[in-house]
């Protein structure tokens, strides 16, 4: 596995490749990799023929106030990971490189940044969509996935690729959880034993919020309103927000509907938790694209 830390050597080498006629396919990560980050590796590894993974924690998607200095940086078992999985490449770009001097634009996608997460972290994707739309362009992949988990940043980066025109096919995959259903995210490890086994309550609480849909038994404001019962079984909990919602818009749904994303985040101590579930009863099935990309489907 090759590990390049410029811009300029990442886009000679995918420059180089995708004039063979070689799919290249990407996992942007900010590193501190998990069981969620190696199911998009290797849904990469099947679907394209070399392989990119970035690590880069991202200084422009953290606030002030955010853990930018405590995030854990385990590199010498991220790339062993990677190693193990088959990376070709793990991009390592530094902060300077990434935002030199003089550097001034920024991406902004207002209207799917406006909630949730986007009203919890004000600056935070704008800094997402602008490393999103960096890195796209040093690593020039065919195929980019993201994890679920992220839901909002999932809308906002397919938003961004079609508004631009970025020509990178998007493929966001399944939320990975441990066996108690708390989807994994590198921010797990800083929950404490206690905090820990409270966790899996928010996954319990939009399960319980997808069943009543599923019961079609209640309107939007008693599903919400069980959804925080849940979760307030357990004072310790801070519920930021439990919400269902339109899963291209993600705007609030006023009546329930056959699609619909409900989204949550809750703070345990100093810890935020986020996560989500997809309702789909129209028939049509929410899975995973499989498939396998050639060059020419990309031209
Ligand atoms: O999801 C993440 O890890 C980050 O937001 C991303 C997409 C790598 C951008 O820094």
């Amino acid at each position: 596995m090759k590990i390049i830390r410029t811009p300029r050597s990442m886009t000679a080498w995918s420059e180089g490749l995708r004039r063979e006629g070689v799919t290249i396919g990407f996992v942007p990560t900010m590193g501190a990799l998990h069981d969620g980050h190696r199911s998009l590796i290797r849904a990469a590894r099947l679907q394209c023929d070399a392989l990119v993974v970035s690590i880069f924690v991202n200084p422009t998607q953290f606030a002030p106030t955010e853990d930018l200095t405590k995030y854990p940086r385990p590199i010498a078992k991220d790339r062993a990971l990677c190693r193990a999985e088959g990376v070709d490449v793990c991009f390592e770009p530094t902060a300077r490189a990434m935002y030199p001097e003089g550097f001034q634009t920024t991406v902004t996608v207002p209207a799917l940044a406006r909630r949730w997460e986007g009203a919890a972290r004000p600056h935070h994707f704008s800094g997402v969509a602008t490393v999103v739309t960096k890195l796209f362009g040093m690593v020039q992949p065919h195929l980019a996935l993201f994890g679920r988990k992220d839901y909002q940043q999932t809308a906002l980066v397919r938003q961004l690729v079609k508004d631009l025109n970025l020509g990178v096919a998007i493929l966001v995959r399944p939320t990975v959880r441990e066996r108690d259903g708390l989807a994994m995210s590198s921010r797990n490890v800083y929950l404490s034993p206690h905090e820990r086994r409270m966790a899996p309550l928010l996954f319990r609480s939009l399960q319980t919020g997808r069943q009543i849909i599923e019961g079609r038994k209640s309107d939007v404001a008693t599903i919400e309103r069980i959804m925080q019962q849940t979760i307030e079984q357990e004072p310790a909990i801070h519920v930021e927000y439990l919400a269902v919602c339109d899963p291209d818009s993600l705007e609030p749904l006023s009546a329930v509907a056959a699609r619909a994303v409900l989204l949550g985040a809750i703070r345990i101590g100093s810890i935020r938790l986020i996560d989500n579930l997809l309702v789909n009863m129209s028939g049509r099935k929410v899975t995973t694209q499989v498939f396998r990309l050639t060059a020419e489907d990309c031209t």
